[in-house]
């Protein structure tokens, strides 16, 4: 199957999956609430966190819709993520999959729980997995949480805003990086790599892609900042001028090789599995990507 088709694939599955759980609830009273989530969950935005979920239980030898129940809260917990990073209050900006942000059209307050209900429905819907190995559950649970909270996105977003106020070190930006972009990309695929039933030696080379998939995906989105369009990203651009990324401290044309070399790096970990080259060709298709 080609990259188009497989894509297309898992990303109308997901699109289903996450329309079907929330329709049930469409009677609750809260509906305010539904109709703020839904806005920012169903505008669309790649998926690739599904995608990545969906790939590694595939490679590691299972029906790839297994996966599903994980590949929805990673998505649900980065759509939260992105509702929250666009309030006023960080990177305040106006839009988003190609619409006006959540607080634009629901106010603060009910973006910031739309935010809260996205964030804690994903262990509810994450609960639902049907795993090879029932025992690993918890560790699962755990690793969603631990990508999701201090140590992961929510302690690099801290980190990114922290950094506004100083000059950084490569170090402190991978830290950065690493942690609000690549923890839920790590959290996508070792949860794949879970519901797939991975040996050890899959799920660590599921880690390992990710670290390297995370760092170049975050520098190409920087990079995008600079030289993207908002219509084709389908949010602003320009707006992180303030904030401490590789774009500032080593410029456009370093950049591109720093992405390649951490997609590179990505690709390495792959030579475990069989049947790679739709991952392959999708991490390098993100080094060029202009959305
Ligand atoms: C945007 O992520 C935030 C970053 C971590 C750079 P995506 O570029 O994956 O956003 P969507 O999901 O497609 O909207
Ligand atoms: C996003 O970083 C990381 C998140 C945890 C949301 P950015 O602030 O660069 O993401 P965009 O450019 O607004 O999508
Ligand atoms: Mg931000
Ligand atoms: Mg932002
Ligand atoms: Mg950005």
């Amino acid at each position: 199957m080609n990259k188009e088709s497989r894509t297309q694939e898992y990303r109308a599955y997901i699109e289903k999956y996450l329309t079907d759980w929330y329709e049930r609830f469409h009677n609750e009273p809260q509906k305010n609430l539904f109709e703020a989530m839904e806005y920012s969950l169903l505008a669309g935005g790649k998926r690739l966190r599904p995608v990545f979920a969906f790939e590694f239980c595939r490679l590691c030898g299972r029906d790839w819709r297994d996966a599903a129940p994980f590949a929805a809260a990673v998505e649900m917990i980065h759509t939260y993520s992105l509702i929250h990073d666009d309030l006023p209050s960080m990177d305040n900006d106006d839009f988003r999959r190609g619409r006006p942000t959540n607080h634009k059209v629901y106010g603060e307050a009910m973006a910031i729980l739309a935010g809260d209900a996205l964030l804690t429905d994903a262990f509810a819907v994450a609960s639902t997995a049907k795993l090879p190995n029932p025992g690993d559950m918890a560790d699962a649970i755990g690793i969603l949480a631990e990508c999701a909270g201090s140590l992961g996105m929510v302690g690099g977003q801290v980190l990114d805003i922290l950094a506004e106020q100083r000059e950084c070190t490569e170090e402190d930006v991978l830290a950065i990086q690493d942690r609000k972009t690549g923890a839920l990309i790590r959290a996508a695929c070792a949860l794949g790599a879970v519901a797939g039933g991975a040996t050890q030696e899959q799920f660590d080379a599921a880690c390992q892609f990710a670290a390297g998939l995370g760092l170049a995906f975050q520098i190409r989105d920087d990079m995008l900042d600079v030289i993207g369009t908002a219509e084709e990203m389908g949010k602003g651009v320009g707006t992180d001028a303030a904030k401490n990324t590789f774009v500032r401290l080593y410029g456009l044309e370093k950049c591109e090789e720093l992405v390649r070399k951490y997609t590179d790096y990505a690709l390495e970990a792959l030579n475990c599995f069989e049947d790679t080259e739709f991952l392959k060709e999708l991490a390098l298709s993100l080094t060029s990507r202009t959305v």
